[in-house]
């Protein structure tokens, strides 16, 4: 397959140029024929299937890699299309979607009958995300379907965080890529389980526990995403497999910043003497002191987007290079700390060093 990429420059981003650009109204012909479309969301890439048709559902699992299992989000493109796809919707879900729709929030509700377990991995619940990214919002109004969509990366591999990335992993695979540039947040989503019992967070993302709580009052985290014990099953299916695994083995070293550039750079002096290439994962403010190595600036420790954005693309770039060994500074932000940690813990197996 010849997968056509189209690319969707920043002026072109209003909703009514949207509405009768090509590219997209190609791509939304795609998606209602049952066949695969990659677009830019706020968090990552998705890899976009009409949500209601089950064989294409079975595509993206295929075009992945991805454990048939493990359930993916249905992407709407305003609250009306909502009703059709959940059986009801609580309290919460309605003041969250208030508060946080369009936007990088996912919540999962009893799903309708409508919706095939194909798309559920076999479970009675739904999980649904309005992006409130231009392209992809247009793209599913224009489809005029739920749209499933998962990150559009193979199986295993960090999410991606820009149309290159999607076609190192998919190109051939799929019909379409939609290139908008780089994405804004590049973690994904926060999941939230409000289909039964106290609210629960799946998953950790830009929305952190506080803004959920400022809204719908006391909030539960899945016990699976606090610990480093893989015995606890994660209510999210897909949290259960070893994400975002770069090749080289990756540490992470906690403690003051004098302490932790010091640590990494006698770890580098080691490796390097015994032949290796390491990789360092540093921020803005402390790469410079760094002396030796494969140093990748993760972004600015006073501008916490700069970090996430970039958390993917340097684990790939580090695929790419073909280090040995990374070492990475810890980047327990305000916001999206717990996001942000929980991603880079997963990458390094939960390995840690603590000086
Ligand atoms: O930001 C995002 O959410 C991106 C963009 C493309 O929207 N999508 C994304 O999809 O991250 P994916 O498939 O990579 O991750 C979906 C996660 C998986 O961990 C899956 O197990 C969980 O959501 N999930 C989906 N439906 C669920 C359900 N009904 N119950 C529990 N977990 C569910
Ligand atoms: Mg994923």
């Amino acid at each position: 397959m010849n997968t056509k990429v189209v690319r969707i420059k920043e002026e072109e981003k209003t909703r009514e140029t949207l509405e009768k650009n090509p590219g997209l109204l190609e791509a939304a012909e795609i998606l209602k024929n049952g066949g695969l479309v990659a677009f830019p969301t706020e968090t990552v890439y998705g890899l976009g299937a009409n949500a209601l048709n089950e064989e294409a559902a079975k595509k993206i699992y295929a075009a992945k890699g991805r454990p048939s299992d493990n359930p993916l989000i249905a992407h709407i493109s305003c609250m009306e299309e909502l009703p059709a796809i959940v059986k009801e919707i609580p309290e919460a879900g309605r003041k969250l979607a208030e508060k946080y729709w369009p936007g990088p929030l996912t919540m999962i509700f009893p799903k309708k009958d409508i919706v095939p377990y194909g798309t559920t991995g076999g479970l009675d619940t739904v999980a649904v995300r309005m992006p409130v990214d231009p392209v992809a919002n247009c793209l599913i109004h224009l489809a005029g379907v739920p749209i499933a969509a998962p990150s559009a990366n193979t199986s295993g591999r960090p999410s991606p965080t820009c149309a290159a990335h999607v076609q190192e992993d998919l190109d051939g695979r799929i019909e379409m890529i939609l290139d908008g540039g780089p994405v804004g947040i590049g973690l994904e989503s926060t999941i939230v389980d409000l289909s039964e019992g106290v609210p629960t967070i799946l998953r950790p993302g830009y929305i952190n526990q506080q803004m959920l709580e400022e809204v719908i009052g006391k909030t539960e985290i899945d016990r699976a995403i606090l610990s480093d014990d893989s015995g606890i099953k994660p209510k999210a299916p897909g949290m259960k497999y070893r994400h975002y695994a770069p090749k080289a083995s990756l540490t992470i070293v906690e403690g003051e910043q004098e302490k932790v550039t010091a640590k990494i750079n006698e770890l580098l002096k080691e490796g390097e003497a015994a032949g290796e290439k390491i990789g360092v994962i540093a921020s803005t403010e402390t790469a410079a002191d760094y002396l030796g190595g494969v140093v990748r600036t993760i972004g600015s420790r006073s501008d916490e987007l700069s970090i996430s954005r970039h958390l993917f693309g340097i684990l790939r770039d580090f695929d790419t290079l073909q280090v040995d060994r990374i070492y990475s500074e810890s980047f327990e932000t305000p916001q999206m700390g717990q996001a942000i940690m929980n991603r880079l813990m997963k990458a390094a197996g939960h390995q840690v060093m603590e000086v």
